[in-house]
Formats: C-alpha cells, structure tokens, sequence
C-alpha cells in the first residue's frame, strides 16, 4: 500500500464522531451502532441471499456495498468497515466457516500446544490487502459523508476461537490454556499482536479514520487473568500501532478500546493506561461510576442494551435520552453496548439516533 496522500479522499464534512473521541467539543453527540451493517436490515438479508459472508468481505465492491447500507439510510455519525475479526484467524491459515443459525465455526482449532506450529505469520500486505482496499473503495464512495472506523479483534478474542473452535458459553478451553500453558498462551496472544499491529496501521495507510479493538471475550476474564492476558496486549496495540504511523509519518487516529463485560476494576486500569483515547462500555457499566472511575482524558463509547431497542419506540427514544443526559455532552459518543440483534425493528434504531441527535 502506497502512502494516503496519493488517495485524494473527500474532504470530511461531519467529524463529530472523531472530535468526541479526542475530546474536542460537538455540536450533537455523535451516534453510531455496533454491527450497524447487518442481518436486522433487509437490504443486507437481500444481499446475502445472493453471497456467502467471507466473499463478501473479500470482494471490495460488496464489503463498501454493504458498508454504505445503513449510512444512506440512517443519520449515522461513522461508518465501519464490513468485515469480521475472524478475517486474521484465517490469514494465520486456520479454516472459518460461517454457518447459519450457528455463526462463525473453526472446524481445526488449535488442540495443543504443539499445534500452534500449524499458524503460519501472515504477510498483512498479501493475505488481508483486500480489507485495505475495500477501505479506499468506500473512504471514496462515502464523499466525506462520516468517517470510516476500522477494527481488530484483540489478541484474547481471537484466542479464544482459535483454541475453541467457535462460540462458547464459557470458552473453557481456551481459559484452561491460560492456567496450564501459561508461557504458550502469552506467545500465542504475543503472535496474534504482531499480526494486528500491522493489519491495523495497513487500515490506515489505506484511509481508517479512527480504529476500535474488539476485545469481545473480556467477560470471562478475572482481574488477575485481564491484568495478564488482556491488557498488555491492548495497550502495547495502541502504543505500537501510534508509533508506527509515526514513524512513516502519518498523523495518527482515536483508537477506541472496546473490552466487553471487563470488570470495573479491569476498565479503571484500561482507562488510567491512557493508551485508547476512546473505552467502549457494554449495558452492564453504570454510566456515572464509569465516568468516576476512568477520569475526564477519556471519552466513553456505548451503552443501551441492544434488547432494549425491543421496548416501544416512545421507550427507545426516551431511555437514549436517559443515557446520553447521563454522559453529557462531552467527551461521548453514542452507541449500544454490544452489537444490534438480527431482529431488532428499524424503527428503534431511527428513534435512538433521533433521541441523540435531539440533545
Ligand atoms: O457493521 C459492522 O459492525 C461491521 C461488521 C462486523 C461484523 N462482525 C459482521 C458480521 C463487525 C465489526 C464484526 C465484529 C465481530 N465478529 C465481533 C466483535 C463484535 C462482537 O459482537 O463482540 C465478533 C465476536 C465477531 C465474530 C462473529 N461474526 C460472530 C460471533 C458472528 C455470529 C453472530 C452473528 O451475529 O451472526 C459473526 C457473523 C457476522 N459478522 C455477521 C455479520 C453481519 C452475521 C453473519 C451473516 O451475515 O450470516
């Protein structure tokens, strides 16, 4: 990928959404939703009658497709890029498959330690160019319209399906590789990194305005095993990736840190690291105590229960506005706490941008 000042981009015209995650002051508080792109709108079911989940993400015309669907129907605040976390599972050469009614499935997974020699160290350039271009494709058809988000699951997250092989209620397996190979699972999560620094600042050279980390899986995390396994990892991230745009002297962009279900205790700490410039909180998280507890440098992403948007549109539409009051206006960026549910009506999903908008 050759440098961003060949691209040309659109000049931004809405930059709410990256001036509320440097904590610049908004005219409205900026909206946007997790898995925004997805099967609760019917242009995106339509297209996927026609093509499977990974050629989508593989094709660039169909990932900026489907990236743009709910930016032109919505008044969003940010876009982002149709792909999966599972795309770096895959360039590290394990199979994912994506059944229906089941989700993503590692019909390989990594049994034992003696089988991490079966993952090889992708070249980022090669194996995951096609999540680069299909960013240049759509920072050019989106017009300035909003940014373009990019993201990465982290090292924990990806972990934990690579070992799985898929979803799990508790991801014992995995966390058991965290009590029994201890020094094997830390050059695992440390393989892992290395990959994501490069898949994300590649993001960026090809026009990512801001980039969020789904840490997904924090939630069967104790203190102690985030402390070890989680937080080094996001935080060296974000150290790393700044640096490196640094250095091929390309101005950096928010990283947003999205550990779901992480202790309060666990949050503090992400947040006292002041490597994100932006935590993401899920529907579990007391708005005011997490503002207590993560201090005034960092703004809060998140965080109505995405099966709150099942309530009538007039509770939709107030509780939004419960929320957004609670943060305020600074140093927020609105969103639910985890991703938008297959069935959710598309009607809440316009009374909670409208609700926020009308602050
Ligand atoms: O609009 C967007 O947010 C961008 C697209 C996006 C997808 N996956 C598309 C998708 C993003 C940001 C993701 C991230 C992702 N993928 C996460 C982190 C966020 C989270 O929910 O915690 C995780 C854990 C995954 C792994 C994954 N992919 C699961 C567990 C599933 C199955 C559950 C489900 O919703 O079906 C997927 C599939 C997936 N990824 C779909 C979409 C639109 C639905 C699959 C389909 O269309 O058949």
């Amino acid at each position: 990928m050759t440098g961003m000042m060949q691209h040309n981009f659109p000049k931004l015209k809405n930059d709410r959404f990256l001036r509320a995650a440097r904590g610049e002051e908004v005219d409205k508080i900026p909206v946007w939703i997790m898995r925004q792109a997805g099967r609760y709108l019917p242009e995106f079911r339509e297209f996927r009658t026609k093509h499977d989940f990974f050629s989508i993400c593989q094709t660039p015309e169909f990932a900026c497709e489907v990236t743009l669907q709910p930016i032109k129907r919505f008044d969003l605040d940010a876009s982002i890029i149709f792909s999966d976390i599972l795309v770096i599972p895959q360039a590290m050469g394990l199979t994912v498959e994506m059944k229906s009614g089941v989700g993503p499935v590692l019909p390989q997974p990594i049994a034992n330690p003696g089988e991490l020699s079966r993952l090889k160290i992708p070249n980022v350039e090669k194996d995951l160019g096609y999540v680069g271009h299909a960013i240049t494709l759509t920072r050019h058809r989106l017009e300035g319209k909003v940014p373009l988000i990019g993201f990465t699951g982290a090292p924990w997250t990806l972990m934990g399906y690579m070992i799985q092989g898929g979803g799990s209620s508790t991801m014992a397996q995995a966390r058991s590789w965290l009590y029994k190979y201890p020094e094997d699972s830390l050059k695992l999560l440390q393989l892992i990194t290395d990959v994501i620094v490069d898949y994300l600042v590649m993001q960026v050279q090809a026009g990512a305005q801001a980039l969020q980390v789904f840490e997904s899986h924090a939630d069967y995390l104790n203190d102690e095993l985030f402390d070890k396994y989680s937080l080094p990892f996001l935080n060296q991230i974000s150290k790393r990736v700044k640096s490196k745009l640094n250095e091929l002297q390309i101005p950096d962009v928010p990283m947003i840190a999205f550990p779901k279900g992480a202790t309060y205790d666990s949050l503090e700490l992400l947040a006292k690291d002041q490597c994100y410039d932006v935590i993401g909180i899920d529907w579990t998280v007391n708005p005011v105590e997490a503002r207590e507890r993560f201090g005034s440098n960092i703004s809060i992403q998140g965080n109505m229960d995405p099966c709150a948007m099942y309530s009538t549109e007039k509770e939709v539409y107030a509780r939004a506005r419960e929320i957004a009051n609670t943060f305020g206006k600074s140093r927020y960026i609105a969103n639910l706490g985890h991703g938008i549910l297959p069935d959710t009506p598309i009607s809440s999903v316009e009374a909670f941008i409208r609700a926020i908008h009308s602050i």
